[in-house]
């Protein structure tokens, strides 16, 4: 029996986690999993009913489960409230305290979406990229950190970026394993022209290269990354990278596969636990509307089941009902080409449920 902690979180958050809802129920009925799911606060719902963004309730519940669901967290009626309370402060809590050190972030194309890229087909067909992001350091870590007045009156805001030697070494072997399983080849992206911590990033992931000779390591600033991404994105194999480069570089990824709200990701600590959520926040625009893509989310579902429930083929099954509602011409608005009619996330999902009861069949 798989424990599994939803945490739905806010705005569409609550929305695209009723969709995955249904999906592990039909993997319940209909495959044979065998799942207890708790549900419990984070973000901006935790500060309004626990009055935390990350309770100790949720944290304890999260110890004793095996993975773990996040729709998204945040939103505008939170952000004026003090630092420590902010909804993305329980995000960060929960990655730090579960030890949530790589970032899985892949982008692949679905070839039914190559239209809906903003790119043109034949630059992203047949896609697939790995972004590994380093989670738990970096900038978004590191101390000293703040707002302060200095002597002469003036406010000043600083953050530090540091990563020592064990923190870059650690992700790098994430990357190196995932590309002997995949092309073979990894990129990392760092400003080793202008940042130390980037001098070192460098040094070491260079170092580690010699233990996987199968597989070929170059490097690459963060400003041409960005660039390359969106000039020939198939270049690229497995990209590593620390905290900040990453998420800004799998937001520009995504848009190569079509819209923000394909892209599924896993975030996992040493032994391969881990909490998986959609790349995209919570959308407080389109929040309400029941006008959200859930399939980024259900594909997260899908890496749960492959990479921390050792349910290989249920994932299998659920990333090909996805591409089965694709091919049925299924679109949310945010993956619908102009002028054409879009799904809700309801049906989105129902469809999605559909596809795997005949799978079932
Ligand atoms: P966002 O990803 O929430 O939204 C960016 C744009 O993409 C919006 O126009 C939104 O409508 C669209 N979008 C996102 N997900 C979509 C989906 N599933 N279907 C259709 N369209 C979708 O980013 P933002 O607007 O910069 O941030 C909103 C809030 O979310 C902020 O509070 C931010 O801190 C938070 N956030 C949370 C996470 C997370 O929980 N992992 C990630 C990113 C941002
Ligand atoms: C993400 C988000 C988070 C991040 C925020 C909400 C803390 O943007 O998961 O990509 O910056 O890591
Ligand atoms: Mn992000």
């Amino acid at each position: 029996m798989h424990r599994v902690l939803l945490l739905p979180g806010d705005h569409i958050g609550p929305e695209i986690m009723a969709e995955a809802r249904k999906v592990i129920d039909v993997l319940v009925a209909e495959f044979g999993f065998s799942v207890e799911c708790e549900t419990a606060h984070l973000g901006g719902c935790g500060v309004d009913a626990e009055g935390a963004p990350l309770p100790e309730s949720t944290l304890r519940l999260a110890k004793a489960s095996d993975a773990m669901l996040l729709g998204a967290v945040g939103g505008p009626e939170w952000d004026g409230i003090e630092r420590e309370l902010r909804p993305e402060r329980g995000l960060l809590g929960i990655r730090a305290a579960m030890g949530l050190f790589a970032n899985l972030r892949p982008a692949i194309l679905f070839p039914e979406l190559a239209a809906a890229s903003s790119l043109r087909p034949e630059v992203v067909s047949d896609l697939n990229i790995l972004i590994v992001r380093e989670l738990t350091g970096g900038i978004y870590f590191g101390s000293p950190r703040g707002v302060e007045q200095r002597a002469d009156g003036v406010r000043e805001g600083f953050n530090t970026l540091r990563y020592d030697e064990n923190e870059i070494r650690r992700i790098g072997e994430v990357a190196f394993a995932a590309a002997q399983r995949r092309g073979g080849q990894v990129c990392s992206v760092d400003k080793a022209n202008v940042l130390e911590s980037s001098e070192l990033w460098r040094e070491v992931m260079t170092d580690l290269a010699s233990n996987y000779p199968d597989v070929t390591l170059s490097h690459m600033y963060v400003d041409n990354a960005a660039m390359q991404l969106v000039r020939a994105p198939k270049q690229f194999d497995v990209m590593v990278t620390g905290n900040l480069f990453g998420d800004i570089l799998s937001d520009c990824a995504a848009m190569l596969t079509g819209s923000i709200g394909m892209l599924p990701s896993a975030s996992l600590d040493e032994q391969g636990r881990g909490l998986y959520e959609p790349v995209h926040g919570s959308a407080p625009d389109i929040s309400g509307q029941g006008v959200a893509n859930p399939l980024a989310t259900l594909l997260s579902l899908a890496m749960m089941l492959r990479h921390s429930l050792d349910e290989a083929a249920l994932a299998d099954h659920v990333e090909q009902a996805v591409r089965s509602v694709l091919q049925q011409g299924l679109r949310t608005a945010d993956i619908a080409p102009q002028g054409t009619s879009a799904v809700g996330t309801r049906a989105m999902g129902d469809a999605v449920v559909e596809a795997l009861r005949a799978r079932a069949a």
